[in-house]
């Protein structure tokens, strides 16, 4: 299998270094940055950079502007934190190609660091646009993607700009997610055990139908453990569920048999008679084991399958965990999914956390820090782990 070439292998001292980050941090309505953390995780290659006296030209979108520059979307708020960061100035420019752009990149020193800004303000970074990717490719000599979370999406400054800069290598946050979500998970040391939880069987049937080949034992919580539950026969009352993916189900059930893959569904739920997400509030509440009636839905697994799932995942040797097992957002209906957070930050296995939902849950539960990998993507870890190639990885040297 080829190997992605990393900025370890490249000298870049004295050149100018495009490197593709994804910055697409959250922020509040003053413009604040709530979450850091896919800063925090790009600074490993930005510091290698400047210390080997490179001129880092770093780019990165932000929301979706639809190719229009609106400053709600500005990366400015970006370059701040990075520069407190990175304990030195970050300039940044008002634009990501064009006259003034290429004279502030001309003038960096060794080791400078310039935020170009939100390549999305141009209709042609998502079209892929050849033109637009050349004009971005202008300021620079060499091509670092570390934007492991857009690396799911060919655009222009993912995929195109590769055509006109060589080297093209991965960082090391690109790097360090291919060794978890793809090493580790190709080859996991046994038992290899995988939660999966979140709304919709379409959503994860290809993620599950992947995993089944590698997998031991298999957790399923979230919403689409009501449509397996249909799949079963049995009655999910008023539960979000998919009626039209039962047969996909059972698919997926028979060929877990087939495998003999342990795959394990919720024996009890947590249901309730009323439910306000925006509140954050739910009505009655109660524990049944099998249907669940009429006028109630579904909103956490019960706590004996928190009891029997967390036992899977203590003699567990490799866990990846993608998909909350209930509505944690709200307090009412966290306990299974900081139960699950809990029994993967103590497990001896290693643990990698496939981004998205269950990051958020892992963080908001406290034991974020505990586990031993957390995907900063969201869409590109579900693609990767689908078994699917990444655009913005494939398109870098390779040995
Ligand atoms: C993400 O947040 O998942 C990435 O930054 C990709 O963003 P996108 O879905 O708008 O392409």
């Amino acid at each position: 299998m080829a190997t992605t070439q990393t900025v370890k292998d490249v000298n870049f001292a004295g050149k100018r270094v495009f490197v593709r980050c994804d910055f697409n941090v959250p922020l509040n309505e003053s413009g604040e940055i709530t979450d850091d953390t896919r800063i925090v995780a790009a600074l490993p290659t930005i510091q290698h950079l400047i210390e080997q006296g490179a001129r880092v030209i770093l780019a990165s979108h932000l929301g979706r502007p639809k190719g229009e520059k609106n400053p709600a979307f500005s990366l400015k708020p970006v370059a701040e934190a990075l520069s407190v960061q990175l304990n030195k100035p970050v300039a940044f420019v008002e634009d990501c190609i064009g006259e003034d752009v290429a004279g502030v990149a001309a003038a960096l020193g060794d080791g400078d660091v310039l935020l170009l800004e939100n390549v999305r303000f141009h209709k042609g970074e998502t079209d892929n646009d050849p033109e637009f990717a050349q004009n971005l490719s202008k300021v620079a000599e060499a091509y670092v993607n570390d934007a492991f979370g857009t690396a799911h999406r060919a655009h222009a400054s993912t995929a195109g700009i590769t055509q006109f800069l060589s080297p093209c290598v991965a960082g090391f946050l690109i790097e360090r997610e291919l060794a978890y979500l793809g090493e580790k998970v190709s080859n996991p040391e046994k038992p290899f055990t995988v939660i999966l939880g979140g709304a919709k069987v379409s959503d994860k049937i290809t993620v599950i139908d992947s995993l089944l080949e590698k997998a031991d034992t298999i957790l399923i919580g979230g919403a689409m453990a009501y449509t397996f539950a249909l799949a079963q026969g049995r009655t999910v009352g008023d539960s979000l569920s998919e009626p039209d993916k039962v047969e996909t189900a059972k698919a997926a059930l028979a060929k877990a048999e087939a495998k003999g893959v342990r795959f394990l569904l919720p024996m009890d739920n947590l249901i309730t008679n009323a439910l306000d997400f925006g509140a954050g509030t739910v009505g009655d509440t109660q524990v049944v084991e099998g249907n669940i009636p009429d006028g109630w839905e579904g909103v956490d697994i019960g706590p004996k399958t928190t009891a029997l799932y967390e036992e899977a995942i203590k003699s567990a040797k490799t866990i990846l965990w993608n998909g909350p097992m209930g509505i944690f957002e709200i307090p009412d209906c966290a306990k299974g999914t900081f139960a699950m957070a809990e029994a993967v930050a103590g497990a001896e296995g290693i643990s990698i956390i496939g981004g998205g939902d269950s990051v958020k849950a892992i963080k908001k539960s406290g034991y974020g820090d505990q586990v031993t990998f957390m995907s900063t993507g969201g869409g590109a870890s579900l693609e990767f782990l689908e078994g699917k190639e990444l655009p913005g990885v494939a398109v870098l040297d390779s040995v």
